[in-house]
């Protein structure tokens, strides 16, 4: 089965032996990729919604690994179970991939690592896991066809990040690998965009675009 190139970056950055919970899991794809990499990884596919649970049955049947990809129906961290270690929330937004975490605050307390791909508010992501027991990790930038995602491991434990860390990411702004430039000129843009639309009287708003897109501006134009 074809796997996208955003999905299977996720898929590498799994532990070996882990015991992974993939939250919205769709078609199951990303499980059935972390099952066939034989790196010893027990995949429990799980989404709030019985038709795409189906569909990930029907391609887990498919590919005949019914006896090591469970699936399970439930809202968020519901099908969570002591055996696991790993929790994965990728593709959904970061206002929902908080809200998710809020309403299991007893899972956020035991599992260990978290893996996660929002596809925007990302700061707030960090802002929320790290004042609630994890510390980042790991991040690493994909590109898939036109766009580059983020993913952002988080380990239990405690780290102080700055302002800048939490914006850009406190490994990303460390590195600065090959797509950070890329990514950030982007974000750039669109708050330039942004700011061309914002009313006048959003004042608060604006002066915060401002100040991010400066924040942008010293980090990808040295
Ligand atoms: C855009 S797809 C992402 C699929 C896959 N994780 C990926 O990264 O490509 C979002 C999936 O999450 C499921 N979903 C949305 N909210 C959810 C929640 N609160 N709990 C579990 N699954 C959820 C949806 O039913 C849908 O199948």
């Amino acid at each position: 089965m074809k796997i996208n190139d955003r999905l299977k970056k996720i898929g590498d950055l799994v532990e070996s032996n882990s015991v992974c919970l993939d939250v919205g899991c769709d078609h199951a794809l990303l499980d059935i990729y972390l099952v066939k990499q034989k790196k010893n990884i027990k995949a429990i596919a799980s989404d709030i919604a019985e038709g795409p649970l189906e569909q990930a049955k029907n391609n887990i049947k498919r590919e005949r690994l019914d006896g090591e990809i469970e699936t399970r129906l439930g809202p968020g961290l519901t099908t969570y179970s002591d055996d696991i270690n790993t929790i994965i929330i990728s593709g959904m937004g970061g206002r929902s991939i908080i809200g998710i975490c809020k309403d299991s605050p007893k899972v956020l307390k035991k599992v260990k690592t978290l893996i996660l791909s929002p596809n925007n508010y990302q700061e707030d992501v960090k802002r929320y896991l790290c004042k609630n027991g994890f510390y980042i990790d790991n991040e690493q930038f994909v590109r898939d066809k036109r766009f580059i995602y983020q993913i952002i491991i988080f380990k239990k434990g405690k780290k102080k990040y700055n302002k800048k860390e939490y914006f850009f990411g406190p490994i990303f702004i460390k590195n600065k690998g090959p797509l950070f430039r890329e990514y950030y000129e982007k974000e750039k843009k669109s708050r330039e965009i942004l700011l061309t639309l914002l009313p006048k009287n959003f004042r608060y708003k604006r002066y915060q675009t401002r100040k991010e897109i400066e924040m942008i501006k010293n980090e990808i134009e040295d």
